[in-house]
């Protein structure tokens, strides 16, 4: 909670004094930030031909498809929340569905243990990709150009091809030897690129030039679907014709709830993104963030406290809305919350032993990628879209073009038992046919007095939810800017395991040595980065500052 205007002065003045303050790219109407420079560019180059910000979301993400094939994708899915200029708002799930022959114990052997790498590698992994049907939807209810001359230029991109970045070249040598343990026939990726070579996506073009043609249904329906049966037939999948023409990508009601004087409008379920965040800001919102500092002990107590608290019920409580009964009002409620910070003290850590999830009456009825558009109008789109793993099932259709998803791996294997982000589920997650497995993602929209205030995202499996936490508590709470925000080190508890992850730099040594003592385990060596934030914030006079996440390769483009 921010205290006074006073204090808040006070902050402000000493903080602008600081030396090193950076800011991002600042532009006076419109803006894309996205993980590849390209992709901004062409979803920016949208909007400067008169396109709206759903034009903009249509030519983003498939030419993420095409530049950052890493996460960026049409065999995966992925959540989109939008605020209309007239404060209209609302979210699309173009999640992934579990194949009508999926199974609860699917991933289980005979004696009821998980097989290892069933989940997360090859063709039983992938569940009935939801992204074509995602940009369709959009474009459909909201688009203002033709889909033709949306995606003109990103077929262009793929027949022109891209040049390699370290970054790609270092995450492609990376995960070269699970492409060859998966993939039967070589695949593109398994050359030894390396940075400045251009690498052409001639397949991936042909697909989309279809898909440009005849539509939606030439993914689920068409040529294209048929060619992918027979792909994941050929490898052992499960996939069916049946599947993919079932597919829908499905309007829901995003999850609002206030934090201050601010309007937080995020991703509901099956993402659990909005719940978790509304959760964890609803714990801290009524201690004084700005008075503790930035990553001070006190601040970070409480945000790891209330952290804890939430990731506990999203283990119990979510999972597929269409599939489940989740009590949403009482999660989000902040007398739900005051309640289960009531055990929370400074003087020690809260075991996540003794916390379980909130006791509730049932009476109610490292790869995705984000990126957040403001479109000239005022429009803005935030959306978080993924093949889940890096290069996700690492399954490659060179017939097609692109990367299959390992999203099933996002469902719950077996009760207790982590996924690779070591998440825990219950039965609200358990895989049933048909069903969208829960996510973390969390595309976000901050309102400020009832005005567009900023849109933010970010990839990070089950830190999701927390980096898009501390890059708004950083503005609001902190004064930050937008890059400067996107820019701060970050840390991470999930409940399960009771560890507080940190980036390995940017944290006081006196505050880990405090937080040790006050019986927290901090864990610094498992990530090197948590999340890769896109994010844009409107400023006082009117402009846009982006904040383009320095771990990856990051850009905003705009005019
Ligand atoms: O939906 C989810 O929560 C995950 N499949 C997201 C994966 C992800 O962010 C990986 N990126 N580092």
């Amino acid at each position: 909670m921010k205290k006074t205007l006073l204090l808040f002065t006070a902050f402000i003045t000493l903080y602008s004094c600081k030396k090193d303050k950076v800011t991002g790219v600042i532009t006076e109407k419109a803006m894309v930030v996205s993980a590849r420079k390209e992709a901004s560019k062409i979803g920016s180059d949208i909007l400067q031909k008169g396109g709206n910000a759903f034009d903009a979301m249509v030519a983003t993400e498939l030419a993420l498809a095409v530049s950052y094939p890493y996460a960026g994708n049409i065999g995966g899915g992925g959540f989109m929340v939008y605020r209309k200029n007239s404060g209209e708002i609302g979210a699309l799930d173009y999640r992934e569905k579990a194949p009508l022959a999926a199974h609860k114990n699917m991933y289980l052997d005979s004696l009821g243990n998980v097989i290892e790498n069933k989940s997360t590698l090859g063709a039983m992994a992938v569940g009935i990709p939801g992204t074509v049907a995602g940009v369709f939807a959009t474009h459909e209810k909201f688009g203002s150009l033709p889909i033709q001359e949306i995606l003109k230029p990103i077929i262009a991109l793929a027949k022109r091809g891209l040049i390699v970045t370290q970054k790609q070249e270092d995450r492609i040598k990376k995960y070269q030897h699970y492409f060859l343990e998966v993939n039967k026939d070589p695949i593109l990726f398994d050359k030894p690129w390396k940075k400045g070579d251009t690498i052409k996506y001639p397949a991936l073009a042909a697909t989309l030039e279809r898909i440009a043609i005849n539509g939606r249904d030439e993914f689920y329906k068409g040529e294209t679907a048929k060619r992918l049966v027979a792909f994941m037939q050929d490898n052992g999948g499960i996939i069916t014709e049946e599947d993919l023409a079932k597919y829908e990508a499905k309007w829901r009601t995003p999850v609002t709830f206030t934090y201050d004087d601010l309007r937080i409008i995020s991703m509901s379920p099956p993402a659990s993104g909005g719940i978790c965040l509304a959760q964890i800001m609803n714990g801290i919102e009524p201690f004084d963030l700005d008075k503790y500092g930035h990553n001070s002990t006190k601040a970070m107590q409480v945000i790891t406290e209330a952290e804890r608290r939430a990731y506990a019920d999203r283990s119990f409580y979510l999972g597929d809305p269409d599939f489940v009964e989740i009590p949403i009002k009482t999660l989000i409620s902040k007398e739900y919350t005051k309640n289960r910070m009531a055990d929370f003290s400074f003087d020690k850590a809260t075991p996540s032993t003794d916390v379980s999830h909130g006791s509730i009456t049932m009476f109610e009825s490292d790869e995705t990628t984000h990126y957040s558009i403001v479109d000239q109008f005022g429009n803005a789109i935030s959306a978080t879209t993924t093949i889940n793993g890096a290069y996700g099932s690492k399954l490659y259709c060179s017939d097609l073009g692109f990367f299959l998803n390992n999203e099933m791996d996002d469902f719950s294997s077996k009760p207790g038992i982590p996924n690779m982000f070591g998440l825990v589920g219950a039965e609200a997650n358990k895989i049933e046919p048909e069903k969208r497995m829960l996510s973390s993602m969390t595309p976000t929209i901050v309102e400020k007095n009832g005005n567009l205030y900023m849109v933010v995202g970010t990839p990070g499996g089950s830190t999701i939810i927390t980096s898009v936490l501390q890059t708004i508590l950083n503005v609001h709470e902190f004064d930050m800017g937008m890059q400067e925000a996107v820019n701060q080190p970050r840390f991470h508890h999930q409940w399960l395991p009771d560890v507080i992850k940190m980036e390995p730099t940017g944290f006081d040594k006196k505050v880990k040595n405090k937080l040790r003592q006050l019986g927290y385990e901090l864990d610094e060596t498992n990530s090197p980065i948590i999340g890769k934030v896109d994010a844009i914030l409107m400023l006082p006079n009117g402009k846009l500052e982006g904040g383009a996440d320095p771990r990856g390769d990051d850009t905003a483009v705009g005019f």
